[in-house]
């Protein structure tokens, strides 16, 4: 396929390109002398209406996880030729729409995957140990001492870990875990002898990673596929006193049936960075204490951050200048290599 509309010279006009949030440190730099940025500065997202407005004379956007960018929002903007999504799961992007109007969409894989993985790991820990739970007790002030009962929690160490999705985050989950002494097992669609050879993981189906795990762990991306991926009938499965851990998206789980599953107390526990309907967060997990709740903090980390907001806009400032950027998650949108460059 040919580009519809290939890449404009920057000597001859500087693209507008519409950033949706401040992000940390100076990582737009690469667009400098290329692009126009209107940044939106306040501490929200974009009101629908007037991302409408703002999108409509933009050649590029430079966009959220939390942004949705739907068909209405790309054929809204009849200029734009380049969208750069701020993160690595891109289920907020029409890709359809897009790839039909020959829009490539990168994203920012690999400079989040150690952060989002320390996170998996410090919900494992957290939901293991009831560390949310016991420093919401300290703090209430009520006088305490040591006490061999208090607040009991489940062992970490040497417990068995099931990954679900082999990707790069989940690969550095099982890393983790083997510093862990853990018995270490993954699902996927396919084996991957590289993450065997690697980790030394036991390729499993589903259902008997689900039976067989002390920890359950998700990663997979969203899609049609993995849409209530774990659902009633997969948490039954689940072992007694075990944990499940979600840092992927939300719609992977079904929230409902987690808690229901909760109160049951199979899972144990859970830790979730992402929700079904997010932010929204279901009112009955916020009450429950066997849950270690977070705000989709997984790549939060300063340095990773950084470099996400850098790989998004260099991708961009790349495809300005006629390349093609590494990242594209639509590649057959930009064609064979030969018809990619300046006209
Ligand atoms: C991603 O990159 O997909 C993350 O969810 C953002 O932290």
């Amino acid at each position: 396929m040919t580009v519809t509309s290939l890449p404009v010279s920057a000597t001859k006009r500087s693209w507008k390109v519409l950033v949706t949030r401040q992000l940390p440190g100076n990582c737009l730099s690469d667009l400098d002398g290329l692009a126009d940025l209107e940044v939106w500065k306040e501490d929200g997202p974009i009101p629908r209406e007037m991302l409408l407005e703002m999108i409509s004379d933009k050649d590029a956007l430079i966009c959220l996880v939390s942004d949705k960018v739907d068909r209405e929002v790309i054929l809204s903007a009849p200029r734009l030729k380049a969208i750069g999504n701020f993160g690595v799961g891109y289920d907020n992007i029409d890709l359809v729409t897009a790839s039909e109007r020959g829009i490539p969409v990168f994203n920012t894989p690999n400079v989040l995957t150690e952060a989002t993985a320390d996170l998996a790991f410090a919900l494992i820990l957290s939901a293991a140990r009831r560390l949310g739970e016991a420093e919401r007790f300290l703090r209430k002030g009520d006088p305490w001492t040591w006490s061999p009962n208090l607040f009991l929690g489940r062992d970490v160490w040497g417990a068995s870990l099931g990954v679900v999705g082999a990707g790069k985050i989940g690969r550095a989950i099982l890393m983790r875990g083997k510093g862990f002494g853990m018995r270490l097992f993954y699902t996927d669609t396919t084996r991957r002898d590289d993450l065997e050879d690697g980790t030394g993981a036991k390729f499993v189906t589903l259902d008997e990673l689900l039976s067989i795990s002390d920890i359950v762990s998700l990663n997979v991306p969203l899609s049609v596929s993995t849409r209530h991926l774990i659902g009633e009938r997969e948490l039954s499965l689940m072992k007694e006193g075990s944990i499940l851990v979600n840092t992927s998206r939300g719609p992977v789980l079904d929230e409902a049936a987690l808690e229901r599953a909760l109160r049951g107390g199979r899972p144990a526990a859970a830790g979730l960075d992402v929700y079904e309907n997010e932010p929204i967060v279901l009112p009955g997990l916020l009450k429950l204490d066997n849950v270690v709740l977070l705000p989709h903090i997984g790549s939060a980390t300063l340095s990773a951050r950084r470099a996400m907001g850098r790989l998004a806009a260099g991708a961009i400032a790349a495809f300005i200048r006629g390349e093609r950027p590494m990242n594209t998650v639509n590649p057959n949108v930009l064609g064979p290599d030969k018809e990619v460059g300046l006209s």
